[in-house]
């Protein structure tokens, strides 16, 4: 039998926050998948603004970061071509699914978010009610279009777990609604670590710059970085229990080279940590100059990148105002008659 060409390709949708810098651990948990899956699926990518402001922000740094992140994104590689790529505050129908999944949102799903647990501790100050009820709105993100893979860091997996579960159940209180979507969590790279304390993610908001690369980083700083990076007394470049700082080193490494770890291990027998860190790092400053020099050109083209977001608002509006239209119809609110 002849298998029809015209099958249905997956859809992938994910989304990044434009909250000032983006790191390593972002393009190697994320955004290095969302590039290299554009041809096999139909992408959708976002900037998740709304999700920024949960802490607070200064509107003129939160403007220029969410163009620079948008730029970054394209020099990463998002072809818009292929993939729509949009601001969330610009298409109006994520918030408005996000009111509703609300109400399909249980309080103690939501307390249980270790996201909410850890943000709440470290803004004691503001823990306001989008902070706690983030999940459902990335829980919109993802379903407003009938996702079937998130690529995503390992982070976000209790986020979609939450995601998949309000999906089963509005689509088990009505009919089938949502398709119930699945992480894409790479091998490698899903826990990027902290290069200052390697037990502990690489996180933008940490107040050590050291502990994070990011990808704008100059090549001076990267080496430096990479150079700094806690390890441990052995000297024997393996991946083992105990050895947290070689084993993120190695999955670094692994990443930017497509070695194995036996490949990595016998490449640097006999050698030091000192070798292999400066190995890291070259490795890691030669993939990321092609990215930050398309960056130097990108953000310099605002009409472009105006043009770009604007299409992509109009494309996600036209995709996700379906499934927000049939979810509002099997809810009960009376149609628009406009
Ligand atoms: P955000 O902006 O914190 O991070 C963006 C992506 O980077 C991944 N990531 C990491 N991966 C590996 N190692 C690390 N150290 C590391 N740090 C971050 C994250 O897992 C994520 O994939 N809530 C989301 C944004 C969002 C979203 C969505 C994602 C909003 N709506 C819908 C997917 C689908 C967030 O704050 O990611």
């Amino acid at each position: 039998m002849e298998t029809p060409t015209t099958e249905r390709k997956k859809v992938i949708f994910s989304a990044i926050q434009p909250s000032g810098t983006i790191t390593l651990g972002n393009y190697l948990g994320a955004l290095k998948n969302w590039i290299s899956l554009q041809d096999e699926y139909r992408c959708i990518y976002a900037l998740a603004d709304l999700h920024t402001i949960t802490v607070r922000q200064e509107p003129a740094n939160f403007r220029r970061n969410t163009l620079e992140a948008y730029a970054l994104l394209l020099a990463c590689g998002i072809d818009v071509q292929k993939s729509p790529f949009f601001i969330q505050s610009q298409v109006c129908t994520h918030a408005q699914l996000a009111w509703i999944l609300n109400c399909y949102t249980q309080f103690g799903e939501l307390q249980r978010m270790t996201q909410f647990k850890d943000k709440a501790a470290k803004h004691a100050d503001n823990v306001n009610a989008g902070l706690f009820t983030y999940p459902s709105l990335m829980a919109a993100d993802i379903l407003l279009y009938q996702t079937d893979l998130v690529p995503v860091g390992e982070d976000q997996k209790q986020h979609l777990e939450l995601a998949r579960n309000i999906a089963e159940r509005f689509n088990g209180i009505y009919s089938p609604t949502f398709t119930v979507p699945d992480a894409y969590i790479p091998k490698n790279g899903a826990r990027v670590m902290s290069l200052q304390e390697p037990a502990r993610k690489m996180s933008k908001s940490d107040e050590n710059a050291n502990a994070y690369v990011a990808v704008l980083d100059k090549p001076e700083d990267i080496l430096r970085k990479f150079k700094r990076a806690v390890t441990d007394s052995e000297a024997c470049v393996r991946r083992a229990e105990g050895k947290d700082g070689i084993n993120n080193l190695m999955s670094i490494y692994a990443c930017v080279t497509g070695l194995t770890d036996e490949q990595i291990e016998k490449e640097f027998e006999g050698k030091g940590y000192g070798d292999f860190k400066t190995a890291v790092a070259e490795a890691v400053i030669e993939h990321l100059r092609p990215i930050q020099a398309r960056f130097a050109d990108f953000i310099k083209n605002k009409d472009y990148l105006e043009q770009c977001y604007t299409d992509g608002a109009q494309k996600a509006l036209a995709v996700s105002a379906r499934t927000l239209n049939k979810v509002m119809k099997k809810v009960g609110f009376l149609p628009k008659a406009f």
